[in-house]
């Protein structure tokens, strides 16, 4: 396949001209990093229709050092950064979504990405005794935050011990001091895979760390990308041409050419420090700090006029729980067709299990024991089998992203004794909010099956819904707009 030489930059700014266009960028001038930039951030995007916010004139910091929240937080934003259109329906976004992640996996090696000399993340380069990070403004973004955390929305960039296999993941960056950060890589993610190598070999760990960028770019650092994959190739299937990256003058590790703040330096064997504690998806901290490699920074990169992405986890609704849920979704949706469920006709991961606890599918029932059949899939394939804890089978009537209309389900067409199964000893986590009280030794949980459609066995009897037909509501909402 040929592509352009120069490649996509991951340029942050041009998607923001995007969006001020189509109305979903808000300017916020003068908060505080200290909790208030949060505490905005968390509220807006708790918001039905909520823009994205770009914040400048940061308490004590100079005009242009901006950061930037709640990008992915509606579907217009999502469909523009994953190049879909835009599309401002969710159930239409998760359609136009389906099969897609196989397909950009599929095509990711044709990919690479296009090395180029220099780019706009040179405009500003400090380097040893000049490095000081605390010129960016990081937020202390929860009351009970361990820190101030610099890399939320951020790619972490590592290259593997005995391979030239580059990966890029998100992980939290916490601000340490003007040199150092700390990073806390869960055990088995692929940055973490690769610093325990360096670790065994007694070498120091290098890591770059873009803290903005196209959005796509922090969007994609967050999902799971195969063992082995470098994720600028799945972005480059995204955009249909290769990501152009510059290479970091200490460690040669590639980042966006037109990265908005990156910061580079090594892990070194033994440092480890305080790190935490922070809040996770699913809306607790799930524990005191902790301990994590600390990063000593030698070089930093910046823009004039920096922006920040920032990406904090909190009770959901979070800054990023609606992009999972959409991603989820659609991967759940294929998943059920793969697994021979006729008749789906939606999926939703609510954003309030952190797109993993409390599923749900709509299904139009065909055959006794096809609710059911759905439900354990549901709640049991590869990828909603970690942390799924409530999986709810509905009828097609239901939307099931509505959660008053699935709960009016569960409250209304169920039977709690034979409605209800149980799995025990199912795939849990020791970072679930539950396990301090559960009883297993290991990262077990319990989950339910919830089958809310109305008794196969009875459909022809169940009493019919009490409310306006759908084409009744059409018309009456057309003449009456005024007051609907
Ligand atoms: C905003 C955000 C913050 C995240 N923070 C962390 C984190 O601190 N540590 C971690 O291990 N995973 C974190 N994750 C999840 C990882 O990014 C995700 O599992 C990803 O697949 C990791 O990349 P990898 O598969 O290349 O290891 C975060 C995800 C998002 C979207």
């Amino acid at each position: 396949m040929r592509r352009s030489e120069k490649g996509n930059p991951l340029d942050l700014r041009a998607w923001l001209d995007e969006v001020r266009k189509f109305g979903e960028l808000k300017d916020v001038i003068g908060a505080d990093w200290k909790l208030e930039l949060g505490a905005i951030s968390e509220l807006n995007v708790k918001k039905d229709l909520n823009p994205a916010l770009l914040f400048d004139e940061i308490a004590g910091y100079p005009k242009g050092f901006r950061v930037l929240t709640c990008s992915t937080s509606s579907p217009g934003r999502l469909s523009s950064i994953l190049r879909l259109g835009l599309e401002k329906n969710h159930h239409e976004l998760v359609q136009k979504l389906r099969g897609k992640p196989a397909s950009w996996q599929a095509q990711a090696p044709n990919y690479d990405p296009v090395v180029l000399e220099r780019g706009p993340i040179f405009e500003n380069v400090r380097s040893g005794e000049a490095v000081n990070l605390e010129v960016f403004p990081s937020p202390l973004w929860h009351e009970q935050d361990g820190g101030r955390y610099i890399g939320t929305g951020c790619c972490v960039v590592t290259r593997d011990f005995d391979s030239d296999w580059v990966n890029v993941g998100t992980y939290r960056v916490q601000l340490h001091d003007k040199r150092s950060v700390g990073l806390d890589m869960i055990p088995g993610k692929h940055g973490a895979i690769q610093y325990d190598k360096y670790m065994k070999a007694g070498k120091p760990f290098p890591v770059a760390i873009v803290l903005g960028c196209d959005p796509l770019g922090y969007l994609i650092s967050g999902i799971e990308v195969p063992f082995g994959m470098c994720e600028y190739n799945y972005i480059g299937a995204i955009l249909g041409e290769s990501v152009s990256v510059v290479k970091g003058e200490l460690t040669g590790l590639p980042f966006p050419a037109g990265a908005e703040i990156v910061i580079e330096g090594w892990a070194h064997p033994g440092d480890v420090r305080t790190e935490g504690p922070f809040g996770e998806f699913h809306g607790y901290y799930p524990g005191k700090e902790g301990t994590a490699p600390a990063v000593t920074i030698e070089k930093i990169y910046y823009r004039n006029d920096p922006i920040m992405v920032g990406s904090p986890p909190a009770k959901p609704p979070n800054d990023y729980s609606y992009s999972k849920a959409v991603m989820r979704s659609a991967l759940l949706f294929d998943a059920l067709l793969a697994a021979g469920v006729p008749d789906v006709t939606a999926v939703w991961a609510h954003e309030i299990g952190g797109a993993r606890m409390f599923n749900v599918v709509a299904i139009k029932q065909r055959y006794a024991g096809h609710a059911k059949q759905a439900g354990h899939i549901l709640n049991q394939c590869g990828v909603g089998a970690y942390m799924s804890r409530y999986s709810v089978v509905v009828d097609e009537d239901i939307d099931p992203s509505n959660l008053q209309e699935v709960m009016w389900a569960v409250a209304t067409r169920t039977d709690p004794a034979i409605d209800i199964d149980i799995i025990q000893r199912g795939m849990g986590s020791k970072n679930d909010p539950m396990f301090v009280a559960y009883p297993y030794q290991a990262p077990f949980s319990s989950k339910a099956i919830v089958d809310a459609c109305r008794p196969y066995d009875h459909l022809h009897e169940f009493p019919a819904v009490a409310e306006a037909s759908r084409e009744l509501q059409e018309q009456v909402r057309k003449k009456w707009k005024d007051i609907l």
